[in-house]
């Protein structure tokens, strides 16, 4: 018996020594230390042995389960020790690496042209007015004396959102943000309707036409509008307006200049042209002949100033509209409207 204990003890050593991991570690000491391990069963047949035996196998049975409970022990610990250090190794963190940098975030192109301009227009007077972007036909284009059918519209296409029993008047993307002169003019003439109040508004925002696009032509893009209606208003406080943003805008030496034009809701209407920064009206890539045209312009039309609550007979204003976009191109030089809604972070971390 205490030869088959030499042997049991022998065995165990031998098997422990191969054992590489937690899993086989237990495994292990389910076969060697378990219930129905060899040595356990040496226990259990103690009282069987003839009496004076017992002792000496007792006790040699509990010296190898004592050895093994140890080995198991040292094993369990190596095995951990083993672990911890493959995962320092592995896992290794370096405190003195620099840290990841936090990008910063910065605005788009196209908000930062709107709060410039929105700034200028601040100091010149303007109040900031909203207005929808889901407009009727009967704002976008018959208040502003554009009739059912008139042949201005076709400068003008129209992305039509629902038509099906509305008549004339469907529901579209507005095409420019001029409809916004009858919202803000009927709201502001409503105060005092024998009396209307002045107006003087700049109406920014997002217009949609079904546009082939191009380099310069995009399906959606924002617009600035400014209105003015007075008393006493005249074409002279339109060029003074539109040449003092000019210069605000690109500097003390920027030059506009206004060619005849035709929008169904100002008479007389006109383009207006920025002298192009870049080489100073001789010509060049960007200009072409030396002017970039920014916008239309013009007196607000009696019937559209009718429309909005104003009496033609006492009231006068201007109006004007221009693309934010072409504005950014030219003072960015941005040779291509496409970028804007690309979100392409190569252009976008340019500004
Ligand atoms: C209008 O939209 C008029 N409502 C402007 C106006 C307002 C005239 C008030 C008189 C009084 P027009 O269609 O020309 O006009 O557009 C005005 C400007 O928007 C253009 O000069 C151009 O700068 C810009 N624009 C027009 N179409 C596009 C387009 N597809 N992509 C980018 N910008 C455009």
């Amino acid at each position: 018996m205490l030869d088959k204990l030499t042997q049991i003890e022998a065995v165990a050593s031998q098997a422990l020594a191969q054992v590489q991991d937690e899993a086989a570690l237990e495994q292990w000491r389910i076969a060697h230390l378990g219930r129905s391990s060899p040595l356990m069963q040496v226990f259990s047949s103690l009282g069987a042995l003839p009496r004076e035996k017992r002792p000496a196998v007792g006790q040699k049975a509990n010296e190898v389960k004592k050895a093994l409970e140890a080995a198991f022990a040292a094993r369990s610990e190596a095995l951990r020790q083993a672990a911890l250090q493959r995962a320092l190794s592995q896992e290794r963190l370096d405190v003195t690496l620099p840290g990841r940098p936090i990008v910063r975030g910065r605005l788009h192109p196209d908000t930062q042209i709107l709060r410039e301009l929105y700034q200028i227009f601040r100091e010149m007077g303007f109040q900031i007015y909203r207005s929808r972007e889901v407009e009727t036909d009967e704002y976008n284009f018959q208040l502003l004396n554009f009739p059912v059918g008139h042949p201005a519209r076709d400068m003008q296409d129209t992305y039509f959102l629902q038509a099906e029993g509305r008549g004339d008047n469907p529901l579209l993307l507005r095409t420019h943000t001029s409809p916004g002169q009858i919202h803000a003019m009927r709201e502001i003439a409503a105060l005092d309707p024998d009396n209307p109040p002045p107006v003087r508004i700049i109406l920014p925002g997002m217009v949609y036409r079904y546009e082939q696009v191009d380099a310069r032509h995009e399906t959606q893009f924002d617009q600035l509008e400014g209105l003015a209606v007075g008393p006493n208003i005249t074409f002279s406080d339109l060029k003074g307006t539109l040449a003092d943003m000019a210069r605000r805008l690109f500097g003390p030496r920027a030059r506009t200049r206004f060619r005849a034009s035709f929008f169904p809701f100002t008479e007389p209407s006109a383009e207006f042209d920025i002298q192009c920064f870049q080489c100073g009206g001789k010509g060049c890539a960007v200009c072409g002949g030396g002017w970039l045209e920014i916008g239309g312009s013009g007196m607000v039309h009696p019937v559209v100033l009718r429309n909005g609550g104003y009496d033609p007979a006492r009231y006068t204003g201007f109006a004007f509209g221009f693309g934010v976009q072409r504005i950014a191109m030219l003072k960015y030089g941005i040779p291509d409207i496409r970028y804007f809604w690309e979100n392409d972070l190569r252009f976008l971390e340019q500004f």
